[in-house]
């Protein structure tokens, strides 16, 4: 059958983005203030909610899905509902992102239910600046939860660091080194302008991907890599390492034209792009269909005409954008 999922601008949309929480065991002052209020648990999609919102859009030809939150894993019997999505036909990778906190007890049983690949979110390897960044005092649980991840045989594992100047660009390199070592990928992700933060001046800490890319030029030999794992990261080749560096550039690269990618809030909004506020709820949908305009299905065909072109991410002004990167999953 062929896919129903294609935008006005005639992308094909075939990775979908789930937030199963937007709870969070870290405080990441890039992401949340310590006193970040969260959403009641009753606007919470159930997890058979989830799962009957994936199987829709596997059906209508969605190829893979990616599991965000928050931190996907504080949700209690995620690995139900990780199972039911893994073993839908149709599907051919089911990924996660996670903080790490939780992997060296859950990876495991996240290869279990059928995750392939796993994204670990780390900004720094010194436990007191990972205080800082993270506001929790769980650096080691994340290390172990790497270590753990990496014994086992996912398909890949890869690193994801937000690099700010003046907070952590002085561990660029090590970061790289760190992940390479481990046979692990890692990404550099230039900072968005997502919810009011009141931790830094996100213009002030900027550093751009080629700034980046240019420091590490100095350690490794990269070459430009036609790797892609359908996301936006542009990777490189490392000489000498199996593993990829890869850089995320909304700024200073914009992906949008490639877009293939919609995302399911926690309550239930199916939203069309991660920078601007087009979205449908599809809670009716799901909650009291008989008073729905139609089918889940036709909620979803009707939500993507919805979808915009492109971002339009200013990092001088306030942010436009006042919904926090936790309840989008990124
Ligand atoms: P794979 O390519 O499947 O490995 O995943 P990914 O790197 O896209 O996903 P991940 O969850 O690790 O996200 C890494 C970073 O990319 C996060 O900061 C996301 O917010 C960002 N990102 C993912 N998709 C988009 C997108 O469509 N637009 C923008 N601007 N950023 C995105
Ligand atoms: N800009 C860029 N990346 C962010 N992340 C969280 N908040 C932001 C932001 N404002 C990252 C996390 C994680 C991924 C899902 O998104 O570090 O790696
Ligand atoms: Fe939690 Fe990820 Fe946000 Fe950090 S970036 S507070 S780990 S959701």
């Amino acid at each position: 059958t062929t896919s129903s999922l294609i935008d006005p601008y005639g992308r094909r949309i075939d990775y979908l983005r789930i937030s199963v929480t937007d709870r969070c065991d870290f405080r990441c002052t890039y992401c949340m203030d310590e006193d970040v209020i969260f959403i009641p648990k009753r606007h919470i999609l159930s997890l058979e909610e989830v799962v009957q919102v994936a199987k829709t859009f596997i059906k209508m030809g969605t190829k893979r899905i990616r599991i965000t939150g928050g931190e996907p894993l504080v949700r209690k019997n995620l690995l139900w509902a990780l199972e039911q999505i893994a073993k839908t036909d149709g599907l051919e990778e089911l990924t996660i992102t996670t903080n790490g906190s939780q992997l060296e007890k859950m990876s495991q049983s996240l290869l279990d239910a059928g995750v392939s690949r796993i994204n670990v979110s780390l900004d720094t390897l010194n436990a007191e600046r990972f205080f800082k960044l993270t506001r929790r005092d769980k650096f080691q649980q994340v290390i172990n939860g790497i270590d753990k991840a990496t014994s086992l045989t996912f398909k890949r594992l890869k690193l994801n660091s937000v690099i700010l100047k003046n907070h952590n660009d002085d561990e660029i390199q090590a970061l790289a080194a760190f992940a390479l070592e481990r046979g692990m990928d890692i990404s550099y992700i230039e900072e968005m302008p997502l919810g009011m933060i009141h931790d830094h001046d996100r213009a002030e800490a900027y550093l751009s991907s080629d700034d980046i890319i240019d420091r590490l030029g100095q350690h490794f030999v990269l070459t430009e890599s036609n790797l892609t794992t359908g996301g936006p990261t542009r990777y490189y080749n490392v000489a000498g390492y199996q593993n990829k560096i890869g850089v995320i550039s909304p700024h200073s690269h914009n992906f949008c034209s490639d877009c293939n990618r919609v995302r399911l809030t926690a309550e239930g909004r199916l939203l069309l792009c991660l920078g601007n506020e087009h979205s449908k709820d599809l809670k009716p949908f799901l909650r009291s269909p008989s008073l729905a305009p139609g089918t889940l299905e036709e909620g979803i065909i009707s939500a993507l005409a919805l979808k915009p072109y492109q971002h339009h991410f200013n990092l001088e002004d306030p942010p436009q954008i006042l919904r926090f990167m936790s309840a989008t999953g990124g």
